[in-house]
């Protein structure tokens, strides 16, 4: 991951202003009362006003004011008795203009004076760096992270000239939800990332900027341009109403639309999803009307005038919480010919192991409407894309290559995602994984999940690898390195069960245990390190494993604070983030009720340099 700067210059001397201000560190500090401060930034040409932050503090409303006029507002939680961390407002853009702070605060003070020895006005300064190197143990060594600050949903996301544009949800004012706004990241191999510095589309009159998607508009039928890659988002302020933006310049740099909203209803609708439908020749959006529990399908010729289709999910599926994030896309079943639409619908709380997770629905579309598939007994199926805790706002990549349909996930869950035991940055994506079909032994179809071919391309060397070997109820154990991928078959043979695990010389466990005849494998996390942050992280999860004969192929990467479990074909994925106060350092196996047989173990060590 690039940094964009990696040491912090301290710029300015101590001044003393003549009325009473003060002035220090490119900064000039006015207090107004007891909740009212004013911040003028005198330093001219400094790169950053480096804010600094308090997490547990109250958020602090601050205006930035340019040559007297509001140019925007943000919420930061100032640091009153000790600074967290640090974040940056990027100043380069008002260069020779006036720039000043009308901070208002709404912490309870009896003086001025109490409110002048708050943390922050001393360590508040205009700097020509910003400090993005790694302080965190439990950062992803090969995962996406926004280089600071709190990130949720991926967005926006599409592929275009070689390069893979993933967009996010992005506070770049804190490590908690709030100032949304779309960051971005681009990789040309879908393991190395490189941050944009600054947000690509920012919250305006109209709202913040909530998650939504992107598409390549080939025939300008917006008149943008053509090829513009036009977003669309929703605006959120005491509504949720929908927006465009476009790129001229690959993807990389936005203009909003002036027209903006291009779409009002008179509920809760967000998370816009387009797509140009190569069939009827016009653009098809997918919107989850979140409080109703269902998808609106809309049509149009040129992004901004939409008609409404048809409506899918009301009384289907899980309908607790709010339906958001939404995808519609067209895949072939494995083996064959035939073509069917899969509809992503995130929704949270209602996840099948509590929160936030994503189910999907298997079935046709015909330009308007969306007809889900029935079970044998006639009803519509709830599925699961991942048995995991730590999987959501699942959306794919648009114009990707090769009629891929790659999909990224947000690695957290709403229950506790403000409270993981982190600072500089909250939250990781998941690997991108390659959307399938196939068809199991129930007859049904189901939508499997790979690693993204590029992802063979992190392992390094075999630091272990061993054939056939027996297990019974004596463990064996054997060495892991801190990141790694561990390639196993399970033969269960004569077994009833067999034991994964993963521990640490703290004594910190994960417990995978397959249970043959329930044809299930279950994640036990509940003392698997730090686990104290929220009562809903310790917790069990469970998959089916689809297997027709019991024997069960395994991909795990572990990586720092997650652990995704892959059956090689795809056919389940469990996707769980543990916080071990160290690292996993062995793997032990055991079987109970008769021995097992591990066919395969091969463990890769990883290397993303
Ligand atoms: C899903 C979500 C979306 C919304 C975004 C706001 O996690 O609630 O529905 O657009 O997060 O950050």
């Amino acid at each position: 991951m690039k940094k964009f700067i990696n040491t912090m210059i301290v710029t300015a001397a101590i001044v003393i202003g003549s009325t009473g201000a003060d002035a220090r560190n490119g900064v000039e500090i006015e207090h107004l009362g007891t909740n009212n401060t004013l911040v003028r930034v005198t330093a001219d040409g400094g790169k950053y006003l480096i804010l600094p932050v308090q997490e547990s503090n109250d958020e602090a409303t601050v205006n930035i004011i340019v040559d007297g006029k509001l140019d925007r507002t943000i919420s930061v939680c100032l640091a009153k008795s000790k600074v967290d961390y640090t974040v940056p407002l990027n100043l380069e853009k008002y260069a020779g203009k006036n720039v000043v702070l009308n901070i208002t605060t709404t912490q309870s003070r009896s003086s001025v004076r109490e409110a002048k020895d708050d943390a922050c006005w001393n360590n508040i300064l205009v700097s020509d760096t910003f400090d993005t190197s790694n302080r965190e143990k439990f950062r992803p060594a090969y995962h996406h992270t926004p280089l600071y600050g709190w990130m949720n949903d991926p967005n926006g996301m599409f592929y275009k000239d070689g390069v893979w544009h993933l967009a996010f949800q992005w506070n770049p004012y804190g490590s908690r939800w709030q100032n949304l706004s779309w960051g971005q990241s681009t990789s040309r191999d879908l393991i190395h990332w490189e941050t944009q510095p600054d947000a690509i589309i920012q919250p305006d009159g109209l709202g913040m900027i909530f998650s939504g998607s992107s598409a390549i508009d080939k025939t300008n039928s917006a008149g943008f341009g053509e090829d513009a890659v036009v977003a669309m988002y929703t605006s959120a302020a005491a509504s949720q109403i929908q927006s465009l933006a476009w790129s001229n310049d690959g993807g990389y740099t936005y203009n909003v639309y002036a027209g903006n909203p291009v779409l009002t209803l008179e509920s809760e609708a967000r998370d816009p999803n387009m797509f140009w439908n190569l069939d009827t020749k016009e653009w098809i959006l997918i919107l989850a009307h979140a409080l109703d529990h269902e998808m609106l399908i809309f049509t149009s010729p040129d992004m901004k005038k939409w008609t409404l289709q048809s409506s899918f999910g009301k009384g289907l599926g899980a309908q607790d919480g709010v339906w958001e994030c939404p995808d519609l896309f067209e895949l072939a079943v494995d083996g064959t010919d035939e073509k069917k639409w899969v509809l992503l619908c995130n929704l949270n709380p209602g996840g099948i192991f509590g929160g936030s997770a994503t189910q999907y629905f298997i079935g046709d579309f015909d330009g308007k409407t969306f007809t889900p598939d029935l079970d044998r007994n006639g009803r519509v199926p709830t599925k699961w894309l991942d048995y995991g805790k730590d999987h959501y706002a699942t959306v794919s990549f648009s114009d990707a290559p090769d009629s891929r349909r790659t999909v990224i996930g947000w690695m957290s869950n709403w229950q506790y995602a403000p409270e993981v035991p982190t600072m500089q940055y909250r939250s990781a994506n998941t690997l991108p994984r390659e959307m399938g079909i196939f068809r199991d032994s129930d007859g049904q179809l189901y939508v499997s999940s790979k690693p993204s071919p590029e992802i063979d391309a992190i392992r390094d060397r075999i630091f272990k690898s061993v054939s056939n070997v027996n297990v019974g109820k004596n463990e064996r154990k054997y060495a892991i390195p801190e990141i790694c991928e561990i390639l196993m078959t399970i033969d269960p043979a004569k077994s009833d069960s067999v034991n994964i695990s993963l521990s640490n010389d703290a004594g910190e466990h994960v417990d995978m245990t397959y249970n043959v005849e329930a044809g299930r494998l279950s994640f036990d996390r509940r003392e698997s390190g730090i686990v104290d942050f929220s009562q809903d992280f310790p917790a069990v999860t469970a998959t089916p494993t689809h297997s027709a004969d019991g024997k069960i192929n395994l991909r795990i990467f572990i990586d720092r604070s997650s652990i995704e479990v892959f059956e090689a074909d795809g056919r389940f994925v469990m996707t769980n983030l543990v916080f071990p106060n160290t690292p996993y350092s062995s793997l032990s196996l055991s079987a109970y009720g008769g021995k097992a047989k591990i066919s395969n173990l091969k463990i890769y060590t990883i290397n993303v340099q």
